[in-house]
Order: C-alpha cells, then structure tokens, then sequence
C-alpha cells in the first residue's frame, strides 16, 4: 500500500514570528562551518582553520569507557548535577593540579562548558544586569547573554596590554553604571593570552570589593606554552568557574564539560539544569572519568599544538599577516588581514572559495575592530596546517 504524503504549505500569517531576544548574532565561525561543509559536500577539500575543535579523537581511556557504556547497555538520565563518581573525580583534579580542596558537591557536571556560561548566567543574574567581557573575546558569551537579556558591556583589550582586563578598566566601567558580573577566559579565545596568576587575583579582588559576580572560563587551562595558569578557585570560593573536556581532552562532540560553583548558587544550579536540558549525557559522563588519566597521550597532542603554532607563527607573517599575538595557550592566532583586506567576512568567504582554507573572520569576536582581523585555529594536525600555510601562501602571493 502506498501511502500519501501530505504537504502542509505555511499559512500566510503573522505567526510564526520569532522573538524579539532571538535576534542576535550568529556564532560566525559556526556559519563558516556549514560553508565548508557545502563545499566538502560537492567534492572540494577544505583545510579547517575556523572551528576550535581538536584533530585528534578522545582518549583511548575514554573510548574504552564509552564502549563499556554501552555493553553494559543502559544509558539513562543522571542526576542534574552529574555522576557522583565523576563530580569526585573532578573534584581530585583540583586536589592533583592546583593543590587546593574543591568538595565534590560544588561541581555541576554540564553540557559542555555552554551550557556553564547558560546556568551561570540564568542562576547569578536578572535581566538588564550589565556584564563584562573583553572585546574580542569567545562570541557566544556576547550572544547568550543578549539572548538571555542582559546588558553586554564590551571591554575593548588590544595586544598593548596583552589582550588582559585590568583591575581599573573594570573599575572605570563600574563607576560609569554598575555592573553586576564579569567574565574572563585566561588562556582567551581568540587572542591566547594568559592571565598571569597575579593579574588573576588583582582582577578578581578588584570585581569582589565592588560586588561583581566573577566567572571565569578556563576551558584552555591545560593548554598553555607559556607562563603558568592559577584557577580562580585559588582567589575565590565565590567566582563562578567554567570548564569542558573539549578542548584539552579532544571530546568537543561527547558535550561535556564542569562547573564549581560557589554554595549560594549550586541549587540555583541545579534547578536551572533539571528543567533545561535534565542531565549531561550519561555515556559521554561515564567515560570522562577516565579523561583524566590519560595525560601522557594527551600532551602528546599538545606537543602537535606547539609545532603548529611555531608553524604559524613563522609562516603567516611571511605571508603577509600581521600584529600577530604570540598565544600563550588555546591554539588560536589572531592576526591583522589590512595589507590585504578591511573586511575580513569579505575576505575570509574568498579565502575559502579561491584558497580552499576556511578561517574565522574577526568580527565574530570584536564587532567594532574585528573587520581587519582573522582567527586562525592550529587544533588541526600538523600535516593539515602545513597545507593550509602552502594554500595561502600560493593564494596571497
Ligand atoms: C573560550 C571558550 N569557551 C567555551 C567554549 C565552548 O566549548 P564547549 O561548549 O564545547 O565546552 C569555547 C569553544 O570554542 C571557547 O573557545
């Protein structure tokens, strides 16, 4: 029997009609993403320098885990929070990396570390709230919390002071209207640069004695070249901390990432989680566990980062790029495109369909001084980046 299928054609009505708060701006780097992916779909080959995104898969650990996830055969909801065993494992981690005593019950295990920025957001804040971040600085903290109606207040940081928020820009924007929180990631996307562990404890000081929530991202913290990383929790047991098995632990699909988040806030927290997405998935929490244990492999990857970024570093100013930022961590170099171009969306659409090589225009970071900037990503393999480097050398020349 045949079935017929019916088409519903769209009324031509008022309705559907978005929401005033969903008209935001896209994550461009995810837009230039599909663009690649149309271009792979009809048979090119695309270099990928846009998305922040390992090439190596997880961790052999991990995927073991995982497998025996799923022999075992039945994978269900956790807790909000997260798996106990995990939570505590996380927990150790502070206790093994940073010497310090985080209980288990401060950790909220999340979807990723967007879902951290989400439930921060929505448990510390109400809308109109003015928050700081840098400019430029990880687009979506900039887009969620427009979406989420809180006033963006963008602090523009430039290679002069090394990317870093200070104490008196934070100061200065809080005497002109109060601001009720303030977001850094140290290493930061897309500059790399690092927040010395001194500018760290100044920046968190300074936010604290004026009342600001302080939320600090540290998904690049094991990812770092040079100079040392302190967490927050070091200064704080009020901040706000946000982290990912992303990055570092190679696992940016499985969607799971961590919060620490001070006591006030935890059922905040985990009310907020209950109600908006349940629980992380249980598979990808299982095998997290063993993320941790896994760190010789795991700098081995590293390792390909650091010949990458010295790749990088060498070959693009030859090219023609320039004010390049030396990162200290993340595997991102932010570079100048004005000798060849003053609008980098322009440029990096033509990049992709003449040179093959996709990277992320600066104005998804900066929207006021990001025309004249590209993000180019190193998380790739060597061999990768090494081709991406001769295709635009061929291109630029
Ligand atoms: C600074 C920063 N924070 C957070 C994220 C989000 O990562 P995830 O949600 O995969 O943990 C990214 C991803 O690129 C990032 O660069």
């Amino acid at each position: 029997m045949t079935r017929s299928i019916q088409t519903v054609a769209p009324v031509k009505r008022k309705t559907p009609k978005p929401s005033t708060r969903s008209a935001i701006e896209p994550f461009i780097v995810m837009d230039v993403m599909r663009a690649a992916a149309d271009r792979e779909h009809a048979g090119e080959r695309v270099v990928h320098m846009e998305v922040g995104q390992p090439g190596a898969p997880a961790p052999k650990a991990v995927i073991a885990a995982a497998q025996a996830a799923l022999a075992d055969g039945r994978i269900g909801y956790t807790e909000a929070l997260g798996i106990r065993r995990l939570r505590s494992r996380i927990a150790e981690h502070y206790a093994e990396a940073h010497g310090i005593d985080v209980p288990m019950e401060r950790i909220a295990v999340t979807t990723g570390s967007s879902a951290g920025f989400n439930l921060a957001f929505l448990a510390a804040f109400d809308p109109g709230d003015r928050i700081a971040i840098t400019a430029p600085g990880y687009p979506a903290y900039r887009n969620l919390a427009a979406a989420l109606g809180l006033e963006v207040v963008e602090m523009p940081v430039n290679s002069d002071t090394r990317y870093v928020l200070t104490p008196a820009m934070l100061e200065k924007a809080h005497a002109d209207k109060p601001l009720a929180g303030v977001l850094v990631a140290s290493p930061a996307n897309p500059s790399g640069t690092l927040m010395e562990p001194h500018a760290l404890k100044a920046l968190i000081e300074a936010a604290e004695s004026l009342g600001i929530q302080f939320i600090s991202d540290e998904i690049y913290h094991r990812l770092i070249y040079a100079g040392t990383a302190a967490t927050a929790l070091q200064f704080s047991g009020d901040a706000i901390v946000v982290n990912s098995f992303s990055k570092y632990y190679c696992m940016t699909g499985w969607r799971v990432g961590w919060m620490v988040v001070p006591e006030p806030l935890l059922r905040p927290v985990e009310r907020i989680a209950q109600n908006l997405y349940i629980s992380a998935p249980d598979i990808s929490q299982r095998a997290a566990i063993a993320a941790f244990d896994a760190t010789a492999e795991l700098d081995l990857v590293k390792a390909e980062y650091a010949a990458n970024r010295r790749l990088l570093l060498n070959r693009l100013p030859a090219i023609g790029f320039e004010e390049l930022f030396p990162p200290d961590g993340a595997f991102y170099v932010y570079a100048s495109v004005r000798r060849f171009s003053n609008d980098s969306v322009e440029f990096t659409r033509r990049m992709l369909a003449e040179a093959g090589v996709a990277a992320t225009p600066g104005p998804d970071f900066d929207r006021t001084r990001g025309h004249g900037f590209v993000r180019f990503s190193f998380a790739g393999t060597e061999a990768e980046m090494a081709e991406g480097m001769d295709r635009l050398a061929a291109w630029l020349k």
